[in-house]
């Protein structure tokens, strides 16, 4: 029997280095995360998916993976992972786990083999070098610019200490992108998804799915001005404008995004988890536009899951919620998937600082003590939390990230010489890049580290007012974050809202979105001026309700 938990999972998403430090060295680690599982199953989240902890130089905190089937030692061994799985499963937890399919380490045994082969050997087939450009090739193969900035190629010097062939590197010149034209690196990566389902993962993320094949030829290509650096470009829906399936398309000419070749390789896939039982699923990680294209990679023979980018990217106001809400049902739904929803992850400022900024930052670009536009913390916090009830309410999948239960914010003052993002350096400090959403969490307020690991020092310093958002002060705390989360996540499952449907309820002004889902109505007012609910028992509300007005800011379910 099948119950495809997948399309109403919450999924809860650990990222490693961040969550919890058993062994004292300021990292965090598998047994860290073991130890923790019994707050996140008592949280009420269904699934955890975990970041990279494979062998890895860390260049890119582990999306430069050096080797698929083992454990970085910073992070522990298979053996810890093993426990670790093992205790997610007896708290009945799934456990997903992050693919990084697109590029290796240029520390992996393939990469090394083809800095040693001469060009033209398939040693270096697996990979993408190319003779550079001008009269002695000293000029990169085409103009293509990384995501974190600088050049996409990298020159190889040959063993005479010669300038030699360029490698292609849509990340850092430490991430050489494969060759997915070659079957070999096709086989490879069916013998890592069968070593990790053999291990008894539940799933895989499958980091940059839209980035594997890149067009015939490598043309030159100027991707446009507000491409944000994963990839996706901001959608900037403004008030009132519709989320047309032909607007936000700036990405469609990119000759290494969303190329039709990737999709044959998750057909490939599909078929390698349907030999296993238990509903193994893949979840894209697709930075496209629009949603119908995002929807090509949950066809019933591809993905299960893709990230909802587009809800992450609108700002918290009603008629672009509302519309990315119907656009995202309905896209999703005429190709029989689910949507997710998304707020926060490890690559984007924090929501609870991110709904409150008043200039632009491109995705990734993150955010520090220089930059225009910073948030104030008390409304950033107020909406972060309306903005989580409101989607704890949609019907679908929904991805929570490490510490948004905390109300964590960005980390905005870290000083320059701890940034360890590539962005920073690429950019020459131009761009912040993404530390900020990846500071060590807060467990205990009053133990070294915040009760981080026994260390105190933790690998990103934790801001001094993250006492305040330490789990152990928020836990039975009646109005704190944690039980905002706990109570959203345990009514979402009693009044299975994640199987529901959505009827919008109208009359409520220009900036309440007012829905009912089942026996559930759900009131956002993303204005400032209050407005009277409904009539219905309270059953929640992200701010104190006065009387039976809504202020602004604030969501509230009540019984329908
Ligand atoms: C997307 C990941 O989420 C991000 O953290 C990483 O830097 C890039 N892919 C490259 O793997």
């Amino acid at each position: 029997m099948t119950s495809e938990w997948w399309r109403t999972a919450a999924i809860y998403q650990i990222y490693p280095r961040s969550f919890a430090d058993a062994n004292g060295d300021g990292m965090g680690d598998l047994a860290g995360i073991r130890s923790r599982l019994p707050e996140l199953a008592d949280l009420g989240v269904d699934a955890i998916w975990l970041s990279p902890f494979y062998t890895s130089p860390q260049k890119d905190a582990g999306y430069d993976v050096a080797d698929y089937c083992d454990v970085d030692p910073l992070f522990g061994t298979l053996a810890d992972f093993d426990d670790m799985l093992a205790e997610a499963h007896r708290l009945g937890l799934k456990v997903i786990v992050d693919l990084v399919p697109n590029h290796s380490s240029d520390r992996h045994v393939w990469f090394q083999q083809a800095l040693a082969a001469a060009p033209g050997s398939p040693e270096r087939a697996r990979y993408i070098f190319r003779d550079g450009r001008g009269a002695d090739g000293e000029l990169p193969p085409n103009n293509w610019e990384s995501v974190f900035g600088g050049s996409m190629w990298t020159r190889t010097t040959n063993p005479d200490g010669t300038p030699g062939q360029w490698y292609l590197h849509i990340f850092d010149s430490s991430q050489p992108d494969f060759d997915w034209e070659q079957e070999e690196v096709r086989e490879e990566f069916r013998r890592i998804l069968r070593f990790w389902l053999d291990r008894g993962v539940d799933g895989f993320r499958v980091d940059v799915a839209h980035g594997l094949i890149k067009a015939a030829g490598l043309p030159d290509y100027t991707p446009p001005a507000d491409a944000g650096s994963m990839g996706g470009n901001q959608h900037g829906l403004e008030a009132g404008v519709p989320l047309e399936p032909e607007i936000h398309d700036e990405n469609l000419g990119a000759p290494y995004w969303g190329q039709e070749g990737v999709h044959d390789v998750y057909r490939d896939w599909r078929r390698v988890l349907d030999e296993y039982d238990g509903e193994r699923i893949l979840a894209a990680e697709a930075w496209v536009d629009p949603l119908s294209r995002v929807a090509k990679w949950v066809r019933p023979d591809e993905m299960h899951q893709a990230f909802n980018f587009a809800y992450l990217e609108t700002p918290f106001e009603a008629a672009p919620l509302r519309a990315v809400i119907d656009r995202s049902i309905e896209t999703f739904g005429a190709v029989g998937a689910p949507s997710t929803w998304v707020l926060s992850n490890h690559d984007v400022i924090r929501h609870a600082s991110r709904l409150a900024l008043t200039a632009d930052s491109l995705q990734g670009h993150g955010i520090g003590p220089k930059s225009p536009g910073l948030p104030d913390p008390v409304v950033g916090l107020r909406r972060a939390r309306a903005a989580t009830a409101l989607m704890l309410a949609l019907p679908g999948s929904a991805y929570l990230y490490q510490g948004e239960e905390l109300g964590l914010p960005e980390a905005i003052d870290l000083p320059d010489e701890a940034r360890q993002d590539p962005t920073w350096f690429r950019t020459n400090g131009e761009r912040y890049g993404r530390d900020g959403c990846r500071v060590p969490l807060p467990w205990e307020a009053d133990a070294p580290a915040y009760g981080f690991g026994p260390a105190d020092t933790t690998w990103l310093p934790q801001p001094a007012e993250w006492a305040d958002f330490a789990r152990d002060r928020q836990r039975g705390v009646a109005g704190s974050t944690l039980e905002l989360y706990r109570s959203l996540l345990a009514e979402r499952r009693a009044r299975s809202l994640a199987t529901g449907e959505l009827e919008w309820l109208d009359g409520f002004g220009d900036d309440v979105l007012a829905v009912r889902n089942g026996t559930v109505i759900v009131v956002a007012n993303t204005g400032s001026s209050p407005v009277e609910l409904p009539e219905g028992d309270v059953i929640l509300a992200s701010a104190d309700l006065d009387g039976r007005t809504l202020p602004g800011d604030t969501t509230a379910w009540l019984a329908a």
